[in-house]
């Protein structure tokens, strides 16, 4: 293997070039999402083992300045439970960055507006159904009114433009395909459908449960016409404008017709392990070199570029999932941060 270039962009052995970073800042969660958590018996993360906000801020900074990340999105669990995140985002937002947010939404009617004004550009927030009782029934709480409240509070707030995540399992929520499209053009927020991935806590995952992506687009062409497909960019999500111009609607087929070759991602966990993939099967320790206290500043810096790039460089092409070779990494989604 050849040792990764010590300047330029963060390239990997495939030709690709990383400019977004993703920070989980929490394994913890106020939800208990059947298809990324079991109810009981998470272990979390004792508070010592987290990376403080200026820890996060100075991987962050090495990363925008030295290695061309363009875009940062704050992450859990679920984000909004740990104290202060205005504070985060406003260190992070003086990168000069793109900052956005994956949330649940059950907090973002009090903290919308405190979040925009530190500087958050745009939100995502889960939303699986718009039935309170599937709502409790998926989310392991009664809170489908709170995330409404939050949906308007993101809108309000200008955190545009708001995307919803709705992640479609067969048997329990793809009757409602066409109504949540619905609520999206009502409410002026774009759905992204997302086909359920081998993350769940449970790990009840089968490959009956997920619903493909193209069963859904021509559903949702058959309820409301679809333009044609756009050229793909870097996003996971293929999107597709209303035919009556009113809005846009994206389907994310990790499973499907995964995106890794156009994959431009990294990701931090809360812990500051970097993964170069979700179901990477290696982390590196960054927290290790950041807390490293017989290192100067300038080499500490020097240390978090070459550690990154050095993940970057041993990224692989891609994951299997669906086929027999695949080997599901030993955390969850709430471990590693969506
Ligand atoms: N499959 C697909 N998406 C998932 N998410 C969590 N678990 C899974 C899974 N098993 C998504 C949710 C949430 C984001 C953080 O991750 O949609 O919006
Ligand atoms: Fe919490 Fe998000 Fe996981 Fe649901 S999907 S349990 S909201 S971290």
């Amino acid at each position: 293997m050849t040792p990764p270039a010590a300047t330029g962009p963060l390239i990997d052995g495939f030709g690709r070039v990383h400019t977004d970073l993703r920070i989980s800042i929490t394994d913890r969660c106020n939800f208990r999402c059947t298809y990324c958590m079991p109810t009981e018996g998470m272990q979390w993360l004792p508070r010592p083992e987290l990376l403080t906000y200026e820890e996060i801020e100075r991987i962050a900074r090495v990363a925008v300045t030295e290695l061309g990340i363009t875009s940062i999105r704050i992450t859990g669990g679920e984000p909004t439970v740990r104290s202060h995140l205005p504070v985060l985002v406003a260190k992070l937002a003086r990168l000069g960055v793109d900052v956005a947010l994956t949330t649940n939404g059950a907090t973002l009617a009090s903290q919308a507006a405190d979040l925009a004004a530190a500087g958050l550009h745009r939100v995502n927030i889960s939303l699986d159904t718009l039935q309170p009782d599937r709502f409790a029934a998926i989310t392991r709480r009664d809170d489908l009114e709170r995330v409404l409240a939050g949906v308007d509070a993101a809108v309000a707030a200008g955190l545009q433009p708001v995307k919803l995540n709705a992640v479609i399992v067969r048997g329990v929520n793809d009757d409602e395909i066409e109504a949540l499209a619905a609520y999206g053009r009502e409410v002026g927020a774009e759905v992204r459908f997302i086909e359920f991935m081998p993350l769940d806590g449970d790990g009840t995952w089968d490959v009956e449960a997920v619903v493909p992506a193209a069963e859904i687009v021509a559903r949702l062409d058959a309820a409301f016409g679809l333009a044609p497909a756009e050229a793909r960019g870097h996003e996971p999500a293929a999107r597709r404008h209303y035919a009556d111009g009113r809005g846009a609607v994206g389907v994310i087929a990790s499973v499907t017709d995964a995106f890794c070759d156009r994959c431009d991602r990294i990701r931090l966990t809360a812990e500051g392990r970097l993964r170069s993939c979700l179901f990477a099967l290696d982390e590196v320790d960054l927290r290790r070199v950041v807390r490293d206290d017989a290192a100067d500043a300038a080499s500490t810096d020097a240390a978090i570029a070459a550690a990154i790039r050095g993940a970057v460089a041993d990224k692989w092409a891609g994951h299997h999932i669906a086929q027999p070779v695949f080997v599901r990494p030993s955390r969850s989604m709430s471990q590693i941060g969506g």
